[in-house]
Parts: structure tokens; C-alpha cells; sequence
């Protein structure tokens, strides 16, 4: 095992080069190919044996992949992994260009999930995501990837001279107080189309060229190692790239394991999952029957399968805030580098009760590494995650889990290096039950 220090070097590199849940599956597809998973497609008719890795991608910003166990599903169950490709931000509006004073140009955007609105404001920010390319054939238009890795806008805040309010608190409106600033027009016609033109040259096609756009925000800023022993990440999108870096990683180094492993990863959780790549919908589940039809097995088998299986759903937790610890429970308080957080509650936002916390907290107790409990004050709602959405598809016995993190949602999120290599050691032990 390479130590937790680079791999945690790695992850920032993986956050860096994922602004988007489509660059994201990118990553992941490049890491499994380099342990030469094959890329199976939806529409052909599966052809799979026992060893093999595979995986497909869905609508570019969903991924399943898995490798298929020496013994039947139906006889071991299936070990599941599940985590989310998307982080909150912006998302750019269709006919982005919006003038102020004749000469600032803006570009229009919407709020994508719920992120820390005042975090975004004076960075540099890029822009990448998905471009739609006209072609001779409606039905299959082709898409390709893009990202303006530069800092070509801005959100400013407003001075505290004209604001003086600013600091005892100021609600930022979604419309109009959070438009990125792209920079200044000489004339009218320069603003027409600034952002396809943007678009097009940087993947060197013609304007008319690009039907759509599916456009995020980020910030350009790379993340790094923080703290004064460099124990800290700080990073863009940790919530939950750590998660499925760290399963990615733990199921791309199986070598022929008894059970049949999956990694899921759901795009759209930030924004209530219910997409088809998102964790409300039947993709899992569908992974699941089409393996088991590929091994020759049917419906009955499958749910013989599910009966036996497991799901850990991957995803951060919130560590006790170090100048804000009465927001946190009275006595489950995960702190970072604290290990892997078991996440419960009454209302159910988390999936696990004390059969299934047991059994992955035994799992992380033989593999050596530590669990922490987090629960949110009871006079607090707390966040969920794809856990408890996924169930609701696919019922077999889950867990929440994820490893102690600050600033969630923000543009720039905090986790421990300790943490997350004990989140991948967990999730290999995990696969090897
Ligand atoms: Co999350």
C-alpha cells in the first residue's frame, strides 16, 4: 500500500481533474482502464466470465463498475459500493450573455445543489463540461468534453464601503447577486456569443457547430495539503470524490475475488438524485439483473442475490467544527483523522441501523482502522445522501459511512490524509467479505 500521504496527493490531483461529474467518470474510466477493466455498453448483450472487470457509463456522468466473483451471486450476494460524481455549484443558463453598464459582460447561471454561495465570490473560477456537437443523425448528436482550464471569471463581491452591513450577515440572491463577471466588450457585437465563441475555439470547431452546453462554474485553484504537518486536504468536490476515489481505487485492485464486487457511482445527488444516472433510478439494479443474466442466471436468482448483499453508501461526514463544536452532537463528535464515520439517524437520511453498522464497523475493526459515530443534534436536520434513495430501488441491507469532513459544500472543503486512506482500506476489506 503506497503510504496515506500520496495517495492523498492523489485524490487532490483526481479532484483537480474532475470540475465536472463528466470529467469525473473521465478520471474513473482512465484509472480503470489502466487496470484493464473493459467498457461494456448498454446496448449490446453482455458476455462476462468470473475474474473479468468491467464497467459502463451512463447519460457521461454516471459509472458502474465491477468485477465478477468465481462464485455465484446468488450464492454470496453482491458487495456494493456507492457514492456521488456531482459537487454543488453553478450551472450555466442557455443564451448565457447579460450586459451591465455597456460594458461588463456576465454570464447567466443557476444554482446547481446547495453550495456555500460567499465561498465562490473573488476567485477565479473556470468553466468546463459537456458540449452537444451537431451531426447529419437528430437521435445521436455527438458530445465531447470541455474545460477552459483558466481563470476567465470572477463573482466580486461588493466592497464593505458600499456594504457595510456586510459582515453581520447579507442573504446573496441567486439571480442577481451571484453572476460571474467574464470581463469587458469593445463594442456590441463582441458580447453576442462571447461564450460559444469562448467554447469553440478552445475545441478548436466552429461556433455554429455547437447545438448545447451542459456548463459548470469551478474554482481554478488546485487544491493542496493543509495544516502544519500536512495533514489536512484541503480541495474542490472532496464531497464525494474522496468516496469514490477511494472505491474506485479499493475495487480496481481486485484480483478474482469469491464475491461479485460493485462500484456505483450516481451523478444528480445533489439536486435529489431522480436522473437516470442518479441514485433514484433503476441503474444499479438493472447492473445487477443484467450480470446475473450474463451468467446465465434470472429474476429468482437475483432476488436471491439481493437478499445476501450488501451496500455501503459512501459519502462525507461532518466533523466537529474546531471554533463551532456546539453545532455537533452532544457525544458522537468525529474529528478528523479520527478514522471512517458511521452515519445514523432516527429520520432515516442514513440508511444504517445497528445490524449493518455492526458489521461494517467489525470489517473496519480487522482491517485496523478506526470508526467514529456521527449523528446530527436533535434539534438539527442534517443533510442525506444516496444511501437511503438507492434502498428504495434496490432493498438489501446498507450502511452510511464517510469519512470526517469541514466546510462541506464549500468551494473549498477540508478532510483529513489519514482518513482517506483508511476509507480505501476500509472499502478493500469491505470487498474481500
Ligand atoms: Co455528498
Amino acid at each position: 500500500m503506497k503510504t496515506a500521504r500520496k495517495f492523498a496527493e492523489e485524490l487532490i490531483d483526481f479532484c483537480y481533474q474532475s470540475p465536472t461529474a463528466y470529467h469525473a467518470v473521465d478520471q474513473i474510466k482512465d484509472i480503470l482502464e489502466k487496470k484493464r477493466f473493459v467498457e461494456l455498453d448498454e446496448i449490446e448483450s453482455w458476455k462476462l466470465k468470473a475474474g473479468g472487470k468491467y464497467y459502463f457509463t451512463r447519460n457521461d456522468s454516471g459509472l458502474i463498475a465491477f468485477v465478477v466473483g468465481s462464485e455465484k451471486p446468488e450464492k454470496t450476494g453482491f458487495r456494493i459500493v456507492g457514492a456521488h460524481t456531482d459537487s454543488p455549484g453553478f450551472r450555466i443558463k442557455p443564451a448565457p450573455e447579460m450586459l451591465a453598464e455597456g460594458r461588463y459582460l456576465r454570464l447567466n447561471t443557476e444554482v446547481y445543489g446547495g453550495p456555500i454561495l460567499n465561498t465562490w465570490l473573488d476567485r477565479p473560477l473556470g468553466i468546463a463540461g459537456r458540449v452537444v456537437i451537431a451531426d447529419k443523425k437528430p437521435m445521436q448528436p455527438e458530445k465531447m468534453l470541455v474545460n477552459i482550464n483558466k481563470p476567465v471569471c470572477v463573482i466580486p463581491n461588493v466592497s464593505v464601503h458600499m456594504n457595510p452591513d456586510i459582515n453581520s450577515g447579507y442573504t446573496l440572491n441567486k439571480q442577481s447577486d451571484t453572476l460571474p463577471f467574464l470581463g469587458l466588450v469593445k463594442d456590441r457585437l463582441e458580447e453576442k456569443n462571447f461564450l460559444l465563441r469562448l467554447l469553440a475555439a478552445e475545441l478548436k470547431i466552429k461556433t455554429e457547430d455547437i447545438i448545447d452546453f451542459d456548463l459548470f462554474l469551478y474554482d481554478y485553484a488546485k487544491g493542496c495539503l493543509a495544516g502544519a504537518a500536512s495533514e489536512l486536504i484541503s480541495a474542490g468536490r472532496i464531497d464525494d470524490l474522496e468516496a469514490v476515489h477511494a472505491g474506485i481505487c479499493a475495487l480496481s485492485e481486485l484480483e478474482k475475488p469469491k464475491v461479485t464486487c460493485v462500484m456505483a457511482c450516481f451523478d444528480n445527488e445533489e439536486v435529489g438524485s431522480s436522473t437516470q444516472q442518479g441514485a433514484d433510478s433503476q441503474i444499479l439494479l438493472g447492473a445487477l439483473e443484467r450480470i446475473l443474466l450474463a451468467q446465465k442466471s434470472g429474476r429468482e436468482e437475483l432476488f436471491r442475490a439481493l437478499s445476501l448483499s450488501f451496500l455501503v453508501s459512501a459519502d462525507g461526514a461532518h466533523a466537529v467544527h474546531p471554533n463551532l463544536g456546539q453545532k455537533c452532537d452532544p457525544t458522537s463528535r468525529p474529528t478528523l483523522n479520527g478514522g471512517v464515520a458511521i452515519k445514523m439517524s432516527a429520520s432515516k437520511s442514513y440508511t444504517s441501523d445497528g445490524y449493518s453498522a455492526a458489521i461494517f464497523a467489525k470489517i473496519c475493526e480487522k482491517a485496523g482502522v478506526r470508526t467514529q459515530r456521527f449523528v446530527n443534534r436533535s434539534d438539527m436536520r442534517g443533510g442525506s445522501t444516496i444511501g437511503p434513495i438507492s434502498a428504495t430501488h434496490v432493498s438489501i441491507n446498507s450502511v452510511d459511512v464517510g469519512i470526517p469532513m469541514l466546510a462541506m459544500h464549500s468551494i473549498r472543503e477540508l478532510c483529513g490524509v489519514e482518513d482517506h486512506a483508511a476509507m480505501f482500506t476500509a472499502l478493500t476489506s469491505f470487498y474481500h467479505q
